[in-house]
């Protein structure tokens, strides 16, 4: 049986892996990592469930990182249903941020984020994941419109060491092109650099707004006389101070 008719087989019998369901990654981006990895593959996926069972049919080296021994049990479960062998699969029974700096620098081909969405947990996952990929490996960031895995999205989206690859129904999928991307600092990182300039505009407005108060009357004054030129002047004197 092929890899996708062996997941839609487990899909039709989808136990509930993380407790009374199974919060799993869409169809589309499983086909998606189904594309990407192969049996030769050595991969790692913080999260664990229905992709994890992937990668186990797929056959490839993964290790997959959730602080639940009780998914792990239930993953194995459905492998055995299945005929599925889960032996090329290591299961890290932890949080991410503490299995992920113990796993080896620039040996992945293929890196996937499912596991806590919460800030900064998923930034952090991006961050370990980014320097255990090998130049030319695959990072995957599920569940993009939350807010902490989309900044991670929009961010890889203007690096120059990441090449954009693909959107599923709901991943995205970069591949990484440059070494020691990962300290760098603000003003080299476009989309930081470029959101640290709109924070700055907005913070001379809400400097100004708050001087207004203090000028109040004499703004009150203008503004009744319909002097907008003076206006004008007061406030980009306040926005210059
Ligand atoms: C949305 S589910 C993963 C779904 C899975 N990819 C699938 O296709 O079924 C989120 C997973 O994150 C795990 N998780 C929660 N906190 C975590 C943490 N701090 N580190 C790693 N995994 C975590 C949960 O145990 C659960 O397995």
């Amino acid at each position: 049986m092929m890899v996708l008719e062996k997941i839609s087989a487990v899909i039709d019998d989808m136990p509930g892996i993380h407790g009374s369901g199974t919060y799993r990654i869409a169809d589309r981006d499983l086909k998606i990592i189904e594309q990407y990895v192969r049996k030769d593959s050595v991969t790692a996926e913080t999260g664990a469930g229905l992709s994890t069972i992937l990668f186990a049919i797929i056959g490839c080296r993964h290790t997959a990182i959730a602080p639940s021994r009780e998914e792990w049990v239930r993953i194995q479960e459905a492998c055995r249903r299945h005929n599925i062998s889960p032996q090329n699969i290591t299961f890290l029974d932890e949080s991410s941020v503490d299995a992920l700096p113990r796993l080896p620098i620039g040996s992945f081909d293929f890196c996937f984020i499912d596991g806590c969405h919460g800030f900064p947990v998923a930034c952090m996952d991006f961050y370990y994941m980014s320097r255990m990929l090998k130049i030319g490996g695959i990072l995957g960031i599920d569940d993009v419109p939350i807010w902490a895995c989309k900044i991670v999205v929009d961010f890889l989206h203007r690096e120059e060491g990441w090449k954009y690859l693909v959107t599923g129904d709901k991943s995205a999928f970069f591949s990484k092109h440059l070494e020691d991307q990962e300290s760098r600092e603000w003003d080299s990182q476009p989309y930081n650099a470029k959101m640290t300039k709109k924070n700055l505009r907005g913070t001379s407005f809400l400097k100004a707004f708050a001087l207004i108060p203090q000028r109040s009357h004499k703004l009150i004054r203008l503004i009744s006389e319909g002097d907008y030129g003076a206006i004008s002047k007061r406030l980009k004197r306040l926005l210059n101070r």
